[in-house]
């Protein structure tokens, strides 16, 4: 059965296929009935704007139905440990009602493929490098699950942003293969999971571009996703660097082409997060300006949203010709509707309609 919870455990060419299926969709902007008698559960126990409404989308285009539940909203609050903290089998004596094993295993009843979104907790170092919630959910799951953002991978966002920059390459008659990446750390009030960034840097790997993460000392991401990556980007063609220094990445090389900017959390969140906070603080000064765009090689500007104005980026680049967060963002729709195909089985039997 498909799962799709990070493009790591997908065969290559079903990323290839979905990419290339995300592009026909956004040239086609067709609706119709492939899907239809089909019914898509969407899980969101966290936030969500545009995730929410394009999946929900996604399945209406196809002709499918969906339904959207907040667990905890409306909706039983879930439990999902087996044992208790000294690992004796779990008593549910708090606040959740329903089991995620009750609910995944009902839900799977129900519908043909069960979207999810869950959040990293940011307080369980070991659970979150695990995407323990996810894998829970998949292992009680009869039907695919799409993961709409864990603890560590986006690849819905991720898809999306493989085909932004495609067609940013494509209408310049090249290939994103060879092209500079920045991948730069940002500052925000919060600490933010690392799913997003973890998947944008394995995504410009797969497109053989050349990557450079610049974030400051405390702010690296995990050393097995970027081991990942510099396999990934030497296979394609490219390769993965790091840096602290955000201007000296953005002029490297002739300039940046594609400068990705995402807050993510300190290394010290888990075990000192007030030492995390005033570290985050002490960075604001990586915010994108236009001086610091104007470095780069005519680089566009890439951000999964939301985004905060003036504490990640300045407005004026969020406005100015070289953004693209908001096609990122109606990308998400495009890449969905390949992602369901796939895993419903509606792609390679010439059910691509
Ligand atoms: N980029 C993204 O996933 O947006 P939402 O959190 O609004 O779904």
């Amino acid at each position: 059965m498909p799962h799709l919870v990070s493009w790591l455990d997908t065969p290559p060419d079903v990323w290839t296929r979905c990419l290339e299926r995300a592009l026909v969709h956004h040239e086609q902007r067709r609706w119709s009935q492939a899907a239809q008698h089909k019914a898509l559960g969407l899980l969101f126990f966290a936030s969500s704007l545009r995730t929410r409404t394009s999946m929900e989308l996604a399945a209406t285009h196809l002709g499918a139905h969906s339904i959207t539940l907040n667990p905890g909203q409306g909706v039983w609050g879930f439990e999902w440990r087996d044992h208790g903290p000294n690992g004796e089998p779990i008593t549910m004596d708090r606040d959740a009602a329903e089991h995620i094993r009750e609910a995944v295993g009902v839900l799977s009843r129900y519908v043909d493929a069960l979207g999810v979104r869950v959040f990293a907790s940011l307080t369980d170092r070991d659970e979150d490098l695990a995407d323990a919630l996810i894998h829970r959910i998949v292992a009680a799951s009869d039907v695919p699950v799409v993961n709409l953002e864990s603890a560590r991978w986006h690849p819905c966002q991720e898809l999306g942003d493989a085909a932004t920059i495609r067609m940013h390459f494509s209408e310049q008659s090249t290939l994103p293969t060879g092209k500079n990446f920045v991948l730069t750390w940002a500052p925000h009030p919060k600490p933010l999971p690392r799913a997003v960034p973890n998947s944008a840097l394995l995504m410009a790997a797969r497109l053989g571009m050349h990557v450079t993460v610049a974030r400051p000392d405390g702010f690296a991401l995990d050393a097995d996703i970027l081991d990942a990556a510099h396999e990934t980007a030497q296979h394609a063609g490219g390769s993965v660097a790091e840096t602290t220094d955000l201007d000296a990445a953005l002029a490297a090389d002739g300039g940046a082409h594609v400068v990705y900017a995402k807050a993510w959390h300190g290394d010290a969140v888990y075990d000192a997060p007030d030492n995390e906070a005033i570290l985050r603080a002490q960075h604001a000064d990586w915010k994108l300006t236009p001086e610091r765009m104007a470095a780069t090689d005519d680089g566009i500007f890439m951000h999964c949203l939301p985004v905060r104005r003036g504490v990640v980026v300045d407005g004026a680049v969020l406005d100015g010709p070289h953004a693209r967060h908001l096609l990122q963002a109606e990308f998400r729709l495009h890449a969905q509707k390949a992602i369901l195909e796939w895993v419903w089985g509606l792609d390679g039997r010439g059910a691509w309609v």
